[in-house]
């Protein structure tokens, strides 16, 4: 059944356990994501960007989303607008059927400008106004993603940075975090640590420095009843690059978030986990592999099929790793 972020997020809480958050743009993503959910008795959030929306159409995606609920009704699934970037796009989520919208005004509408704090707060508060009085839910997002080790901020399509901000700029500040919380009354809120989008987040495995795990956990002592969420968070596994790179695939070495971090995150109020990258490359191996492997091969489905298993794999970790296994 479709259930909203907070419902999700209070049962979250106060049994211990995160929520990752998968991006979807297709309906192998979105079995992919099911068929884990169903093998390990794990709720869901499934999250569509503003390029997947242009991707697949709205009806599409969540008439999909609907029949997914449907195929698997003993799954509670939260279906969640990711970086909406202005009132539009949050209101036309939720009249598709979306119960909950995050209303990133950490950057300006273009989603290139960090946005200056009052327009975040306004903005987040009529969103939060709106989308409460129709019974849906709302993520609000303090901080500007970006790399801790090169100081670049990042567009939130995660291409490109929007310039170059120093440390104390690219995270959340912890007092900042509970006037916002106060004053927009959103259901969740994301932090910026020190992660950033897509598959280039570090140029070694993070330690304490670089993610600012410590930051979480002050926010999670003045915000002990909001729900955090991580963006940024895939974990870039080596297997994952080596499957690639090994059929042709020309990646950098790179690291993510390790998983051991994350887990660290939802003992301090981590409830929501954003993962899309690991997804993407969990399809993208096969798809290389298939296609090097067979080079006759023409059906999609072949293809596809493998790719799916992958991205299910994945999220199977992800869900026994952040306890979400067993919640269902
Ligand atoms: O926020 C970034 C997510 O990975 C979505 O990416 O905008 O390319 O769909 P996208
Ligand atoms: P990754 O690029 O690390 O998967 O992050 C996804 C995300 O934060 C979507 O909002
Ligand atoms: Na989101
Ligand atoms: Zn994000």
């Amino acid at each position: 059944a479709l259930i909203t972020l907070r419902q999700l997020l209070d049962h979250a809480a106060e049994h211990g356990y995160g929520v990752p958050a998968f991006n979807i743009n297709n309906m192998e993503q979105g079995l992919a994501i099911m068929e884990a959910a169903r093998a390990v008795d794990a709720p869901v959030i499934m999250q569509a960007s503003r390029g997947a929306r242009s991707y697949a159409n709205d009806i599409m995606l969540s008439k999909m989303i609907e029949a997914l609920a449907a195929i698997y009704p003993e799954i509670p699934l939260c279906m969640h607008q990711d970086h909406g970037n202005d009132e539009a796009t949050c209101m036309t989520a939720i009249r598709h059927g979306f119960t909950s919208v995050m209303m990133d005004g950490s950057l300006e509408a273009d989603a290139k400008t960090p946005a200056d704090y009052d327009y975040n707060v306004a903005i987040t508060e009529r969103v939060s106004r709106m989308a409460h009085w129709v019974g849906a839910s709302v993520e609000g997002e303090l901080g500007v993603l970006g790399s801790l080790e090169t100081g670049e901020s990042e567009a939130e399509d995660g291409h490109g940075a929007v310039g170059k901000l120093d440390h104390s700029q690219l995270l959340t500040d912890p007092d900042q975090a509970v006037d916002f919380v106060a004053r927009t009354k959103v259901d969740a809120l994301a932090i910026a640590c020190g992660t950033s989008h897509g598959a280039y987040k570090f140029s070694r495995k993070p330690d304490g420095d670089i993610l600012a795990m410590g930051v979480i956990e002050e926010i999670h002592r003045k915000l002990p009843d909001t729900h955090l969420v991580m963006h940024g968070s895939s974990s870039v596994p080596q297997e994952l690059q080596d499957i690639i790179n090994e059929f042709g695939g020309e990646m950098p070495q790179t690291f993510g978030v390790p998983v051991e971090e994350i887990v660290r995150g939802i003992k301090h109020g981590v409830r929501k986990v954003n993962i899309d990258t690991d997804c993407r490359m969990a399809m993208t191996g096969q798809f290389r592999k298939i296609a090097q492997q067979n080079a006759a091969e023409f059906d999609p489905r072949k293809f596809l099929k493998p790719a799916m298993d992958a991205m299910r794999d994945l999220c199977r970790e992800r869900f026994e790793a952040f306890g979400t296994a067993g919640n269902a």
